[in-house]
């Protein structure tokens, strides 16, 4: 009776308590592709220590496609790439979380993965097991190679599998926004992507060995009329980070933030061990993160944008306002904004907000320093994509 109990209790568990802040980790894909193995690997779990990340509240390691060598095994089942992880995966795993964090792995919803290992149709339930006596905690399940399949039940037959092993997985769909998982997406899992690939490029995509992903600024502009899908225990993902990647470090700072705003899942995918200094600042800002973090999980909007000036909003707990400041123009421009002409009022999060009637402090995220309150305009220069990122915080008159 107790082990029915035990398994039902597990099975029960609630998307809100699996991942009731935007998932935060590192992924191989971005970086590494499938030129991944157990060496590399764990070099870059010991520099997810060494850098802080993890003390900065990157909980998950999530190997991406190409950890798995090309055929199932005679019974059916997938193995890890002997060659590559020579001690198998469930050892990898344990190292993982002797370190502190979760672990997190790859397949996809089609016969092949999108770099054509072994995928998971038709496998749904064994898959799900064996990750399961791995000690997986995160799946990122991929949409190559599906023809023919309906996605909401392709991804629900994969969300039900998960949750019967008893194991609280936490399910990301990797489905591209083709059929609107933000409609269907809470049933099955924690998190969906939004969008196709997100390549290392700001502004205009840039198009590499005949592929064109998309750029940091077409990502952003997909998300607005989806925000309202997005809150605790489910969330819309606009694909891993690039920073460190080869932007420039304002656009890694842009890039960043843009994400804190609209409440993203922070998947790092840069080489932990070659991290500049700058990088680092950037990835492990408590303060930025406490905006993606925020307990409310509502996701931020533009409000205004004028000549390659955008604003953006984001609501947060206790009356809170983020407030993001983006140059996207080619040129440095200048803020010019009076709050006591704006009022910010958002359905969605019931938030509506007269800076002629209440006054909030100004806290700049990057520089981190108050830098007085919404009484008086806003005047600062803003270099050529780059961003002022803001925590309003209404002033308390004791
Ligand atoms: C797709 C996904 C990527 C990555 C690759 C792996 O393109 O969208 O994030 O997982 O597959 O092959």
């Amino acid at each position: 009776m107790l082990l029915v109990f035990t398994g039902t209790a597990s099975f029960a568990q609630k998307s809100e308590e699996m991942a009731p802040t935007p998932p935060m980790g590192w992924n191989t894909w971005n970086i590494f592709q499938t030129k991944i193995d157990e060496p590399l690997l764990k070099s870059m779990v010991d520099a997810y220590v060494s850098s802080g990340m993890r003390d900065a509240g990157y909980t998950y390691f999530v190997l991406d496609d190409g950890w798995m060598a090309m055929e199932r095994d005679k019974n059916g089942q997938l193995v890890a790439d002997p060659q590559k992880f020579p001690n198998g995966m469930k050892a990898f795993a344990d190292y993982v979380h002797s370190k502190g964090m979760k672990f997190g792995i790859y397949n996809c919803a089609g016969t092949k993965t999108c770099a054509g290992y072994p995928g998971t149709r038709g496998h749904e339930y064994e898959d799900a097991r064996l990750y399961a006596s791995w000690g997986v905690d995160y799946l990122k399940f991929d949409w190559c190679n599906a023809e023919g399949e309906n996605a909401r039940e392709a991804y629900g037959l994969m969300s039900k599998a998960l949750k019967a092993t008893g194991r609280p997985i936490v399910f990301s769909l990797c489905e591209w926004g083709t059929n609107r998982p933000w409609v269907w997406g809470k049933d099955a899992g924690q998190l969906w992507r939004t969008t196709g690939d997100i390549g290392v490029a700001f502004d205009k995509p840039v198009t590499k060995n005949g592929w064109t992903p998309l750029s940091v600024l077409n990502i952003l502009d997909r998300q607005d009329s989806i925000r309202q899908y997005a809150g605790p225990g489910h969330w819309n993902d606009p694909d891993m980070l690039e920073v460190g990647n080869g932007l420039t470090v304002n656009e890694d700072k842009a890039h960043f933030s843009i994400w804190c705003m609209l409440a993203a899942p922070l998947m790092a995918g840069n080489d932990l061990h070659k991290m500049t200094d700058q990088t680092k600042n950037i990835l492990t800002n408590k303060e930025a993160i406490a905006i993606d973090q925020d307990a409310m999980g509502v996701e931020g909007f533009k409000y205004y944008m004028f000549d390659g000036l955008e604003m953006l909003v984001k609501p947060l707990s206790k009356g809170d306002l983020a407030v993001l400041f983006l140059n996207r123009s080619e040129r440095p421009q200048t803020i010019n904004f009076d709050w006591a002409a704006h009022q910010i009022a958002d359905t969605t999060s019931k938030t509506d907000v007269d800076f002629s009637k209440t006054t909030f402090k100004l806290r700049d995220v990057w520089a981190k320093k108050d830098i007085g309150t919404t009484q008086k305009p806003l005047k600062q220069p803003i270099a050529s994509h780059d961003v002022v990122m803001l925590r309003l915080t209404k002033e308390q008159y004791l």
